[in-house]
């Protein structure tokens, strides 16, 4: 099969999904319940695998997912994700995540993670993607971490299947 020519971050990029956070969004702690955190997240890294691949994908992995700060009640999450890199059927995406205090327009970076999914095809099997046109500085940095990230998750998957032998 020919694969289809590389496509830029910014065709499936989504900057400034807004949500804000009410009374019923929080934890016992009173600051915004992570696990809505990460659906989100989930979502819109699922929108921008598939608008890459222009496929069903679903969620194989999600690395490196850290909460840096809390938010608060009353505040609006700003959700970012793009795509770092393609593979073969798989995708690596990353998202951060912004509470702001939408009165003063102050921001604290709350959330990064990185999720990887796989595009299938009717069959539901993995199925090849584009590969990712990155172009500016920062997109070219991300794609070269990209392949580091993939290159330890291979690693450590061997090493435990390994070690189970
Ligand atoms: C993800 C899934 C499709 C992979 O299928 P598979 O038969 O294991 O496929 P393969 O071993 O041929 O791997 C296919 C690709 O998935 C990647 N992959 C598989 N498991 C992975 C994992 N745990 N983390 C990251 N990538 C993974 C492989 O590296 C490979 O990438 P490449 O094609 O770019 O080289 C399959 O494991 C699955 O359906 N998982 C359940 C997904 C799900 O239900 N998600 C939640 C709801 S959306």
């Amino acid at each position: 099969m020919i694969k289809t020519s590389p496509k830029p971050v910014s065709s499936s990029a989504i900057d400034n999904h807004v949500y804000k956070a009410f009374p019923n969004d929080l934890n016992a702690h009173h600051t915004v319940f992570g696990g809505l955190v990460m659906s989100i997240c989930d979502r819109i890294a699922l929108v921008v695998s598939e608008r890459h691949s222009g496929k069903t994908c679903v969620t194989a992995s999600v690395d490196s997912m850290h909460f840096r700060a809390p938010a608060k009640d009353g505040e609006t999450l700003i959700f970012k994700a793009a795509i770092n890199r393609t593979w073969n059927s798989s995708m690596e995406i990353g998202v951060k995540v912004l509470a702001e205090n939408s009165f003063i327009g102050e921001e604290r970076h709350i959330v990064s993670a990185y999720f990887t999914f796989v595009a299938l095809d009717e069959s539901h099997r993995p199925t090849e993607v584009p590969d990712v046109l990155a172009e500016s500085n920062e997109e070219i940095r991300r794609y070269a971490e990209a392949e580091i990230r993939r290159n330890a998750r291979l690693r450590t998957r061997k090493e435990l299947k390994e070690s189970r032998t």
